[in-house]
């Protein structure tokens, strides 16, 4: 469903031009579960804002679904990324006037779905990562790894086609982190979602079928 190759990214610092990826080709079919691993600064955040179509590469080829990204306009972009792509950010980007409950049911808005509908699948994958007693809360009144919590259940709340999480359990403690990455599992395998996780923790990189090396811009292992 995702084929990318030698993509290059490029960005200028002042008047150096730094590269950070240097030349990346994956290819992911539907229904994978993978993990990217690869130390801080390798370009794991780049590769993934580029496949969650956030970012433009400088040079390279992206193919989702068989269409080239470059080709398609920022209405068609923006359409995809509401309707397949389901986003963990490695920062969560909530928004701060909005309870747990709103938070999660704002990809589901823009889908122009139900008020109904939304309430109720925005507390059903509340309750999915353990934070339905905490959906009239605010992020300021929530730790980091409850916002994570939340940030992860909105980006599951529109049923995405591919979920793209960066460092989704970094704030969580052992059991919880446990229990999001079993939630992974389960919608990779009885939903046929496709999964894209990145890691620091070798743990969660094992639970995966397939574990992707990165360093220093370039893929040393797959
Ligand atoms: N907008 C930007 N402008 C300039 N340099 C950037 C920008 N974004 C990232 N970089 C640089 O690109 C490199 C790769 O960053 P990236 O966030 O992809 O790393 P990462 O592998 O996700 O690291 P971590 O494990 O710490 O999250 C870093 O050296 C970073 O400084
Ligand atoms: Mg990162």
């Amino acid at each position: 469903m995702l084929k990318l190759t030698d993509i290059r990214k490029t960005y200028k610092i002042g008047p150096v031009d730094v590269e950070v990826l240097k030349g990346v080709s994956l290819g992911v079919e539907k229904g994978e579960l993978l993990s990217v691993m690869g130390t801080s600064g390798c370009g794991k955040s780049t590769l993934m804002n580029i496949i969650g179509m956030l970012d433009k590469p400088s040079s390279g080829t992206h193919l989702l679904e068989g269409r080239e990204v470059s080709n398609l306009s920022d209405n068609e972009i923006s359409s995809i990324r509401n309707n397949k792509i389901g986003f963990v950010f490695q920062a969560f980007y909530l928004l701060p006037k909005l309870t747990s409950l709103e938070n999660v049911g704002v990809p589901l808005i823009y889908r122009g779905m139900k008020k109904s509908e939304i309430r109720r699948r925005s507390h059903e994958f509340l309750k999915k990562v353990g934070m339905d007693e905490r959906a009239h809360h605010r992020p300021n009144e929530l730790s980091g790894g409850q916002q994570q919590r939340v940030a992860i259940a909105r980006a599951l709340a529109g049923k995405p086609s591919i979920i793209l999480a960066d460092e989704p359990t970094g704030a969580l403690d052992t059991q919880v982190g446990k229990d999001i990455m079993q939630l992974f599992i389960d919608l990779n395998s009885e939903e046929g979602i496709t999964v894209i996780i990145i890691t620091h923790d070798p743990k969660i990189a094992q639970q995966c079928k397939r574990s992707v090396r990165m360093q220093d811009g370039v893929i040393i292992d797959d």
